[in-house]
């Protein structure tokens, strides 16, 4: 076996805070996020062939084809940057890309633990509905539960803050309905694994990274 490497999987239902709290953990950890929707997002908005592709899919908050998905991934593992492990926002998503994670990491230990955040159906939608992202670095935000200090700019690069095209009302219920589909069963999986930790996203954002601080590091 290769040196080990620590994989960490967020889960958790559409807006529960996954990228929130991957970016904290990459800030404590060292650990970069990967994102798979930032990195569909980056190629839509640049224009690529994968961000054509991905569109349509995302548009009505469906998955992006797992052979895409799954070469993507593959590609980011290999950058120096994920050279001791990475934080996991997004991906895996389904079964497949279970399966396929576990044969990309495997050489290096495997998946090190598997936070669930858990929120309610309500309150993601409360989530969703009032989040505003950064069009040039990515940091989230909330109108109410996290504003920026001026609205509209980000604190972290001045860069204008937008509304994602997939927040919109319709296609969040298929993104809830996607996810209670095809991405919950990772939680039945990853429990086998003895993987899983459950973690209580209502909590502040502070409180869910200290939380999330002490499955990682254990
Ligand atoms: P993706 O970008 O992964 O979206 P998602 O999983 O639906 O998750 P979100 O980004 O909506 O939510 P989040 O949990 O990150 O919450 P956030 O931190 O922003 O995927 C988008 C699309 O890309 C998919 O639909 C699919 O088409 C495609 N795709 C991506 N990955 C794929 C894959 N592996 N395979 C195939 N297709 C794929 O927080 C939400 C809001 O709540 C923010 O406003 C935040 O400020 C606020 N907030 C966060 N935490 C708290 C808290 N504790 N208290 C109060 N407010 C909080």
């Amino acid at each position: 076996m290769s040196e080990k490497r620590t994989y960490v999987v967020l889960l958790g239902v559409p807006g529960a805070g996954k990228g929130t709290q991957a970016k904290l953990l990459e800030q404590s950890t060292g650990l970069p996020q990967i994102s798979t929707g930032d990195i569909f997002r980056y190629n839509l908005k640049n224009q690529t062939e994968l961000g054509k592709l991905a569109k349509s899919y995302m548009d009505r908050g469906d998955l992006v084809p797992d052979d895409v998905t799954i070469r993507m991934v593959e590609d980011r593992l290999q950058q120096p940057d994920c050279s001791c492990g990475a934080i996991m926002d997004g991906f895996p998503r389904n079964l497949i890309q279970a399966a396929a994670f576990d044969q990309m990491t495997a050489p290096y230990g495997g998946v090190h633990v598997t936070p669930l955040i858990q929120v309610d159906d309500d309150e993601t939608i409360r989530r969703i509905t009032g989040r505003r992202s950064c069009r040039t670095c990515g940091a989230v935000y909330h109108v109410l539960y996290n504003p920026p200090k001026v609205e509209g700019v980000c604190d972290v690069d001045g860069g204008e803050l937008y509304q994602r095209d997939d927040d919109k009302e319709d296609t969040v219920r298929n993104r809830l309905f996607v996810y209670y589909k095809q991405t919950s069963p990772l939680i039945g999986y990853y429990f086998a694994k003895g993987l899983l930790r459950e973690i209580d996203g209502a909590q502040s954002i502070e409180d869910v990274h200290s939380a999330l601080m002490a499955v990682v590091t254990s």
